[in-house]
């Protein structure tokens, strides 16, 4: 504790440590079947067996039998999994995050049920509920476990398997939220089958964003793909799930920032004008329809730029069309949508660091955005999904 990197005040202490975080995604076709060991042996990991489990309506609108199944389970595997009474139900969608009671509900009912720090949140559902349940499990008892089961593709594949948290606040997404490591996640196929299409569709967004930056042989797999995931092909989506919560893994566990302190957002391509749009829209676009357009205006604005050869952006808007995500929407020619470049750059802090490609597979960052060409490209892609919303 010498204060050695202080010279100026030799007098400073200074805690310095280091802790090793990890956790395991896995992929199972029906996590709550009883013969499958894998949440009870995740849960009871810590020692302690108790889990509070947290649902989301829409999941359980579609799988009425959800809580029976999860008692059957706990059954069968007590004592190393006991059930902290039943589901605390959570509305599922955007407008969960938008209301700071929700996330009291779950710090009330850790509170009310004896949950201690070597307990188990387990929360089942979309993003949006993932984003609460995470966030209260992160700040309730300063931080107890976190099981997630993702129910939606966006986050099997993307949101649920990473390290952060948030709700809306000020009229902020994710302004209020944590960094915090879950203890395991857990994708289970068979959930995703009651999905509605749109948000079955939506979820891909995310994966020909990675695929784009990082991986030139997923992107043609995802081409190749592209109609049996429209017609909803379980395989396929297999596929597409694995492969892009392995990129995202990866980039966490090796990417020098997990924790998001510098300024650059390496995975955020399309993503300035994505979060523009849907607070535009009142979140009436999906985080993954929105995406899907920041993905159109940015690789347009890369090739009008001179970054992106015209093959290689077609082969983008080609592969988002196929995928069904050629959302036309008003707010694509709102003038706030250039505010976004700003809003982006404060939310990180430092200089503006926008995540482009120079190619299929090939991330970019740039700190300049020419305001007219971007403007330009708006107005270019407005009208190229007009057109092909009228095919
Ligand atoms: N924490 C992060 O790192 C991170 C990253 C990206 C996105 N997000 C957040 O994720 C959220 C979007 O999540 P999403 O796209 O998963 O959608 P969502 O959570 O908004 O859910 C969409 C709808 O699908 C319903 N639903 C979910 N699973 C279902 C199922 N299996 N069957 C039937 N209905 C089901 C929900 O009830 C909801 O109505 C956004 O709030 C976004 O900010 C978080
Ligand atoms: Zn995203």
């Amino acid at each position: 504790v010498e204060g050695h990197l202080s010279p100026r005040r030799p007098d400073a202490l200074r805690a310095a440590f280091t802790i090793d975080y990890g956790y395991a995604v896995h992929f199972t076709g029906d996590a709550l079947d009883p013969g499958d060991p894998t949440l009870a042996d995740e849960g009871a990991r810590a020692g302690a067996a108790r889990v509070l489990p947290v649902v989301d309506a829409g999941v359980l609108a579609a799988h009425p039998e959800l809580p029976e199944r999860l008692g059957g389970y706990a059954d069968r595997h007590c004592p190393s999994m006991e059930l902290a009474g039943p589901p605390v139900v959570l509305p599922g969608g955007e407008l969960v995050k938008n209301d700071p009671r929700h996330v009291e509900m779950v710090q009330a009912a850790a509170s009310d049920r004896g949950i201690c720090r070597h307990s188990t949140v387990l929360v089942i559902g979309g993003g949006a509920v993932l984003d609460v349940g995470g966030y209260a499990a992160a700040t309730a008892h300063r931080g107890v476990r976190l099981i997630r089961m993702p129910t939606t593709v966006l986050a099997q594949s993307d949101s649920g398997v990473g390290v952060k948290n948030g709700v809306n606040a000020f009229g902020k997404k994710n302004f209020v939220g944590s960094f915090a490591p879950p203890a395991a996640v857990i994708n289970d196929s068979r959930l995703l089958t009651t999905l509605p299409t749109l948000d079955w569709l939506a979820g891909t967004s995310e994966a020909v964003k990675v695929a784009s930056l990082k991986d030139a042989d997923f992107f043609a797999q995802l081409e190749q793909d592209q109609t049996a995931l429209l017609n909803r092909d379980r395989a396929a989506m297999d596929r597409l799930i694995r492969r892009c919560a392995r990129l995202h893994v990866e980039h966490i566990a090796t990417g020098g920032d997990p924790f998001e302190a510098g300024p650059a957002r390496p995975l955020d391509f399309g993503h300035w004008a994505g979060h523009k749009l849907e607070q535009l829209s009142g979140f009436r676009l999906r985080h993954g329809e929105a995406v899907a357009l920041g993905l159109a205006v940015d690789a347009t604005y890369a090739h009008h730029t001179g970054l992106l050869p015209g093959d290689d952006c077609r082969r983008v808007l080609a592969l988002l069309d196929a995928l069904g995500l050629r959302t036309t929407t008003p707010e694509l020619t709102d003038p706030r949508l250039l505010d976004g470049l700003e809003e982006f750059r404060e939310h990180l802090g430092g200089e503006l660091t926008i995540t482009l490609i120079k190619g299929i597979g090939q991330g970019v960052e740039v700190h300049e955005i020419d305001r007219d060409v971007m403007s330009r490209c708006i107005t270019a892609i407005d009208e190229w999904t007009r057109r092909s919303a009228r095919d």
